[in-house]
């Protein structure tokens, strides 16, 4: 088991008034599945998204991330099992954009106090399994989008998480780099990495093994989610579900989406918030490659 949420509601305040947003959700998430989250926008994907991530926490109900109860859990706690159990990736990559993509691979292992030498081995693996092995000196800048959400998707599994988890992972890319992306998720999966990958695109969640909906706060089975792993693995070798997820598609394209969907605090990537810690607390230790650090090269975060 990676993780298991029960009956989980999250309320957000309105002034004084509580929001529900998530609404009595259950999904418990074994090792090795592919598990796809679609919704229309302002469904609730990236709340859930943030509980599943440990970057928030849920307003009742019991979430237990590999045998932690993440509702007790400290803040430090939940920090040190975002840092070494879950690897993130965003629709817009959230790479530090002044430093290489070796560099950006590196950072959790920073925070994981590896070894230089170590972290300098286990980028450059990283980055070779997503085929970058030729742009490790890259900066952000220099890169294509679909090469920078490989760099992030290389720093999501450098430090050999439990769970990888996407919100909206081809959201920014073209259709083309957008397949690169996905394929390259399929081969994780294979090698024994769970993912679970939030999206709105039919298409995309077809490549998982089971899709779950969301509507209007509420999670519900998809196609395959009523089957086990191996008969999602079968129906999808006899029969492509295609059809059925456009269909579902269609039904959530029905459901009006709020004009704009606020986009919460919660928006800091968990990188981001680490190294905020740093910056504040510990800031001689984040030194890159070349010896210099964050702030002389002035990243702002
Ligand atoms: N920090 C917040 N405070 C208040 N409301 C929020 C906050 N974050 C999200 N919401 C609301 O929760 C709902 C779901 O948002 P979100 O999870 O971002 O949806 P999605 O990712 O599916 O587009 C929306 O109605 C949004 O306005
Ligand atoms: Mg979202």
């Amino acid at each position: 088991m990676v993780f298991e949420l029960k009956n989980i509601y999250k309320d957000y305040l309105q002034g004084k008034e509580a929001v529900p947003v998530l609404k009595n959700i259950s999904l418990a998430v074994e090792d090795g599945e592919y598990v796809a989250i679609m919704g229309p926008s302002g469904s609730g994907k990236s709340t859930l998204m943030n509980i599943i991530g440990c970057l928030d926490k849920q307003t009742k109900g019991s979430f237990v991330f590999d045998g932690a109860d993440i509702m007790s859990c400290s803040d430090k706690q939940l920090s040190s099992i975002r840092n070494d159990k879950i690897g993130f990736v965003f629709q817009n990559f959230n790479l530090l954009p002044r430093q290489t993509a070796l560099d950006n691979v590196e950072l959790p292992l920073l925070y994981a106090g590896v070894s230089k030498r170590q972290r300098r081995e286990k980028a450059k693996e990283a980055l070779r399994r997503v085929g970058l092995e030729d742009r490790m000196n890259f900066k952000p800048t220099q890169l294509s989008g679909g090469q920078k959400q490989r760099v992030a998707i290389a720093r999501a599994i450098v430090n050999k998480p439990k769970l990888l988890l996407a919100d909206e992972p081809t959201g920014a890319l073209d259709t083309r780099s957008g397949e690169q992306v996905m394929e390259l998720f399929k081969e994780l999966n294979d090698d024994g990495v769970t993912v679970v990958m939030i999206t709105h695109e039919p298409e995309i969640a077809r490549c998982a093994k089971r899709v779950m909906y969301i509507r209007d706060g509420e999670l519900h089975s998809g196609e395959f989610a009523a089957g086990s792993r191996a008969n999602a693995v079968a129906k999808e070798e006899t029969a492509p579900a295609a059809e059925k997820v456009q269909e579902e598609a269609a039904v959530t394209k029905d459901i009006p989406a709020e004009e704009k969907p606020r986009t919460g605090p919660k928006t800091m990537t968990d990188i981001h918030r680490d190294l905020d810690d740093i910056l504040n607390r510990k800031l001689p230790e984040l030194k890159f490659s070349d010896g210099s650090d964050i702030e002389r090269k002035g990243d702002k975060i």
